[in-house]
């Protein structure tokens, strides 16, 4: 058997849901309103002009400012009270997500209009009634807030490949969240009925997880929480011959396992995926990877081509560039691209 990459670029979008919604972004800055608090938080990407007020932006709760170059440094400004934890409804107004997605989290191809049409398999495959999950948010030292907002389209894929194997007659789906960080897949995922093992070497990731838990009232639900070193346990589950019916790996780019054990993506990637592979034997099982390790995406470069050529008009590509192995085999992504022209 072979499987082969697809030769089109998909972009998934989401707009969001009641919770979350990005409000304004521009100028290396993002605007985004969390639960009811409103943070203004550093978006390198963000290279256009912002379109709100700078009274509108002046309004945020908290603002985060980086200390000189280094971006993983700094610290939060609060301009207006702000909690040390206040809760974001997760999925609200998608308990009935089987009839259709909530209409603010869509995937469209590259290509396709903001808000084109959901794939079919998206609109054929239900993922019946999910109760809502409560996220606890803290700005806790660096800008991140405990929820990564444009993973809710990877949730919702979850929740239709476990309703998908509950359909096929398995009682109670298996999920595993490998990086797990504070747990939204896992609490969506036990929510739906899945038996759910939570993987993180974060202490703090991990209590953060079960304070979710019970802010969300799904203190009964089956989740393991194992503050573990993702490659070790993947390891030692391989060898207990297990598997999964949906496998989440989010890793960063660099961490370390609750012993020190280094994690570095380029390097310790493959050795996971054979692992995930062989616990992913079940034929209803899914595999979600997400890399953010990137520093940069085409869409931040289309952005910004799209606004200087705006006035122009006329007709734009973007994507990767990749080289193909000789074999025809591999093919390696070297580089992003944006591409105008006048006439279409
Ligand atoms: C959510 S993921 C990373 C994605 C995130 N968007 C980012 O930019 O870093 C980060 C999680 O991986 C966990 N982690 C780091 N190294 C790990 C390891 N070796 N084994 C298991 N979890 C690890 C961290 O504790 C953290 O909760």
């Amino acid at each position: 058997m072979s499987l082969s990459v697809p030769k089109t670029y998909d972009l998934i979008e989401t707009r969001g849901f009641p919770g979350y919604e990005l409000l304004d972004s521009g100028g290396g800055r993002k605007l985004e309103r969390f639960g009811d608090i409103v943070v203004d938080r550093p978006e390198p990407q963000a290279l256009w002009r912002r379109r709100l007020s700078a009274d509108r932006w002046a309004q945020a709760h908290a603002v985060f400012s980086a200390s000189g170059d280094d971006e993983d440094k700094g610290k939060w400004r609060i301009e207006r009270a702000v909690p040390e934890s206040w809760p974001v409804a997760l999925l609200a107004n998608t308990q009935q997500a089987g009839v259709s997605l909530t209409p603010n989290t869509q995937q469209a191809g590259v290509g396709v209009q903001a808000g084109g049409s959901l794939t079919p398999n998206t609109r054929q495959a239900g993922v019946g009634r999910v109760d809502d999950i409560t996220m606890l948010c803290r700005l806790q030292g660096l800008w991140h807030l405990g929820l990564f907002p444009e993973q809710m389209p990877h949730w919702q894929w979850m929740l239709e490949k476990i309703a998908a194997a509950k359909a096929a007659g398995v009682e109670r789906p298996r999920v595993l969240n490998l990086f797990g960080y504070t747990g939204a897949a896992s609490l969506l995922a036990a929510a739906a009925g899945a038996e759910v093992v939570h993987v993180d070497a974060s202490k703090k990731a991990i209590q953060w997880g079960k304070d979710n838990q019970a802010a969300s009232k799904l203190n009964a639900a089956p989740i393991r929480w194992m503050l573990d070193d993702a490659r070790k346990f993947t390891a030692r589950e391989v060898r207990r011959g297990r598997d999964y019916h949906v496998l989440l790996v989010d890793p960063p780019k660099f961490g370390r396992g609750p012993k020190n054990e280094t994690w570095e993506l380029f390097a310790d990637l493959p050795a996971l995926m054979d692992d995930c592979a062989a616990l992913a034997a079940d034929k209803h099982a899914a595999i979600v990877l997400t890399v953010y390790a990137i520093r940069a995406s085409a869409l931040a470069f289309a952005e910004l081509v799209a606004e200087k050529m705006a006035q122009a008009g006329g007709s734009m590509e973007v994507g990767e560039l990749a080289i193909r192995s000789k074999d025809g085999k591999a093919l390696v992504p070297t580089s992003l691209f944006v591409r105008w022209s006048a006439h279409a």
